[in-house]
């Protein structure tokens, strides 16, 4: 393994999981090694699809040490920050496309004493992000467009995840770069290449061909 791979964290999406023994899975793909557990909330209005809300994180909370790493693609996100808090969501990320004043966000998640982090879907520019930058604990780089798990891999985001990583290590900054959607072994390899440092995959881990743990070890292997 390189130095590389090592630093590569995995965020395995619950969206693909048996939501009919959720807690079990969890505590599996912590077994298989990951590194945070990623919640995908949807509601319906920012995008296409009706996922889960804070009463399941609360339940998931008892069957992992692990962060959990909860997406929010919803409006109005500074509405429910609150409660995700309290359900035990260690990092909360929103959509910048889903709100007016993401500083405002981003401090009221900090006070809960919560990491922030921002998104972007596919085809907004980085620039929407710039000034935040410097307060964030995460960017998280959309490579699907949000809504639903399964899909294909963007290549065409891959030029903005690099242009992401050089400006956060040009300015030093502390932000985690997350990509999510269409990770896979064959996917995960460019989207390091070009600069994550947090991978999060769906279908990938959670699927009827492999274990979780065959899926996990085969995602890090696919890293070198
Ligand atoms: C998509 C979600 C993703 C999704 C990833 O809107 O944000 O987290 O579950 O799933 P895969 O890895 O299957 O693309
Ligand atoms: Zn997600």
């Amino acid at each position: 393994m390189t130095t590389h791979a090592q630093k590569i964290k995995l965020s395995p999406s619950i969206l693909s999981a048996d939501f009919a023994r959720l807690g079990e899975q969890v505590a599996e793909v912590t077994r298989a090694g990951a590194d945070y557990i990623h919640v995908d909330v949807m509601d319906g209005h920012f995008v296409p699809n009706i996922t889960i809300g804070p009463a399941v994180v609360a339940a998931i909370r008892p069957h992992t040490t692990l962060p959990l790493d909860v997406h929010l693609m919803i409006e109005s996100p500074e509405k429910y920050i609150k409660q995700f808090a309290q359900a035990g969501a260690n990092i909360i990320t929103f959509h910048i496309e889903a709100c007016a004043d993401a500083h405002h966000v981003v401090e009221e998640i900090k006070k809960l004493g919560v990491k922030a982090g921002v998104s972007v879907k596919p085809g907004t520019p980085l620039d929407s992000i710039s000034e935040i930058l410097p307060s964030l604990d995460l960017v998280l780089v959309m490579t699907v467009e949000p809504g639903f798990g399964g899909q294909l891999f963007m290549e065409n985001v891959l030029p903005k995840i690099a242009r992401l990583r050089d400006e956060i290590d040009r300015k030093g900054l502390a932000a985690e770069l997350e990509v999510d959607g269409g990770i896979n072994a064959t996917t995960a390899p460019k989207a390091v290449k070009a600069g994550a440092r947090v991978l999060v995959a769906g279908a990938a881990v959670f699927n009827a061909k492999q274990t979780v743990q065959e899926a996990v070890q085969a995602l890090r292997e696919s890293l070198g």
